[in-house]
């Protein structure tokens, strides 16, 4: 089949591509390259890379009107639980909005074959483990709710347009192509395996969220599951679509192992796989994070006849290898972002001269910026910049948006240091 992957440059994307075409399939990528690389899409080669906006109708039509297309496996949109709690309006408009105007190009084009790449994140914080596909979806954050919109969205065209939609809900993706090739080449600081690495290699500090969670050390407990089983189980998905029923299950299946981790132990192994030390930082609990999400993956494997048959020393073997060829690469994005977070000096250099511009505008005092900054060391790595000192203070309702756009303008002013 001709299959659109959208999100074809993002991690699992690029995996799901090469799963695609080891199934005999032919796949082509959409992707607009906000997080997603240039770099993953040519490793799987002769793959076409179409770069656009997914929520784009016309671009929709030119790609749908020009390729011949039997199905869509649908990976693009925004993943990161605590960017979705700061900006809602950006999940919602590129994982929901964005989303119906897929289904919508789909339903013009009369192309009705869609797999979605979903989440756990539906669940929210169930009663009960394992988590089976009739655990009722509560998403307790943002991010969950834009894709279990997306669901109802994508069920409601089964039912009424006679799409075949499978939603498959993963678990924690981790690792590396056995070729060593493509990975995660991760920006966002959330992600558990490469943060460990990094840690690892860099003998730098790990923050640990929570040591008092009802788990059997303390820490949180997550089912990884490889991301090679998890694209080989999205092109079981396209393969298997027109002789399945989904509307019989509810569209819906886990892609999980059924075996728990504690981030203690991912912890305890990466240490052991790398020979690294790594420091740990206990810190509290994020909030919205559940104790523990294992999931129940046997229908999944019943229904598109795969099985988890990686394990946690293969994700992390795996993603090691996987970032030291990149570190090794001139170019590579994982490697300027490494020697970037080196720098913590310069960073903080930007972050202390943009607290002294505010000030010096007479916009804030001393102290507020110091709450802005505790606020900011507590969000979990993800934007060291000046930039989101900024956002929060505007979160705080401590500085207006002109005051805001007013401090970026001169802090791009030089003399003015
Ligand atoms: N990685 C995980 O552990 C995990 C777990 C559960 C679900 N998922 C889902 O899997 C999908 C892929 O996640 P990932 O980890 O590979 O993230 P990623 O950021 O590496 O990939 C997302 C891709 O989508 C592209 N994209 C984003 N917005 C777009 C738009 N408007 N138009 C076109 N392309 C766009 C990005 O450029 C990127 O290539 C996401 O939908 C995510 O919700 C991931």
């Amino acid at each position: 089949m001709r299959v659109l992957v959208t999100g074809g440059a993002g991690y699992v994307g690029s995996h799901v591509v090469r799963a695609l075409l080891k199934a005999g399939h032919t796949p082509l990528v959409l992707d607009d390259l906000s997080t997603g690389h240039i770099s993953l899409v040519e490793r799987n080669e002769g793959v076409p890379l179409l770069v656009g906006d997914v929520g784009d109708a016309d671009f929709l039509d030119q790609v749908f009107g020009g390729h011949a297309l039997d199905a869509v496996v649908h990976c693009a949109g925004k993943a990161v639980i605590a960017e979705s709690v700061r900006n809602p309006e950006l999940y919602f408009d590129t994982n929901t909005v964005k989303g119906f105007k897929l289904l919508e190009a789909m339903r013009r084009h009369a192309v009705h074959r869609l797999v979605f790449s979903s989440t756990c994140a539906v669940y929210g914080v169930p009663d009960e483990l394992p988590i089976t596909e009739d655990t009722p979806c509560q998403p307790v954050n943002p991010y969950g709710a834009s894709k279990l919109a997306f669901e109802q969205m994508s069920h409601a065209y089964a039912r009424a347009y006679g799409f075949k939609v499978l939603a498959l809900r993963y678990f924690n993706v981790a690792g590396a192509s056995s070729e060593g090739d493509l990975g995660e080449l991760d920006f966002s600081g959330t992600r558990l395996i490469p943060n460990l690495l990094r840690a690892a290699r860099t003998e730098g500090a790990f923050n640990l969220y929570g040591n008092n969670y009802p788990t059997r050390d303390g820490s949180a407990e997550r089912d990884l599951i490889h991301v090679e089983d998890l694209a080989a189980a999205h092109a079981a998905a396209v393969t298997r679509l027109d002789i399945i029923d989904p509307l019989a299950f509810g569209c819906a299946l886990n892609l999980g192992t059924g075996r728990g981790s504690t981030v203690r132990e991912v912890l305890a192994a990466v240490q052991e796989i790398t020979g690294g030390k790594i420091m740990v930082r206990e810190v509290p609990r994020r909030v919205g994070d559940p104790p523990a999400l294992v999931a129940d993956g046997s229908l999944a494997e019943r229904v598109l006849g795969v099985s988890c048959t990686r394990n946690l020393d293969d994700m992390i073997r795996s993603a090691a290898e996987f970032s030291e060829r990149e570190l090794a690469r001139e170019n590579s994005p994982l490697r300027k972002r490494e020697l970037e977070a080196r720098r913590p000096e310069r960073k903080d250099d930007k972050k202390a001269r943009f607290g002294e511009v505010v000030v010096a505008a007479g916009f804030l005092s001393p102290d507020t910026i110091e709450e802005a900054l505790k606020i900011q060391a507590e969000r979990d790595g993800i934007g060291e910049s000046h930039q989101l000192l900024g956002l929060i203070l505007l979160e705080m309702g401590a500085i207006s948006s002109a005051q805001l756009i007013e401090a970026l303008r001169r802090m791009n002013e030089p003399a003015q240091a």
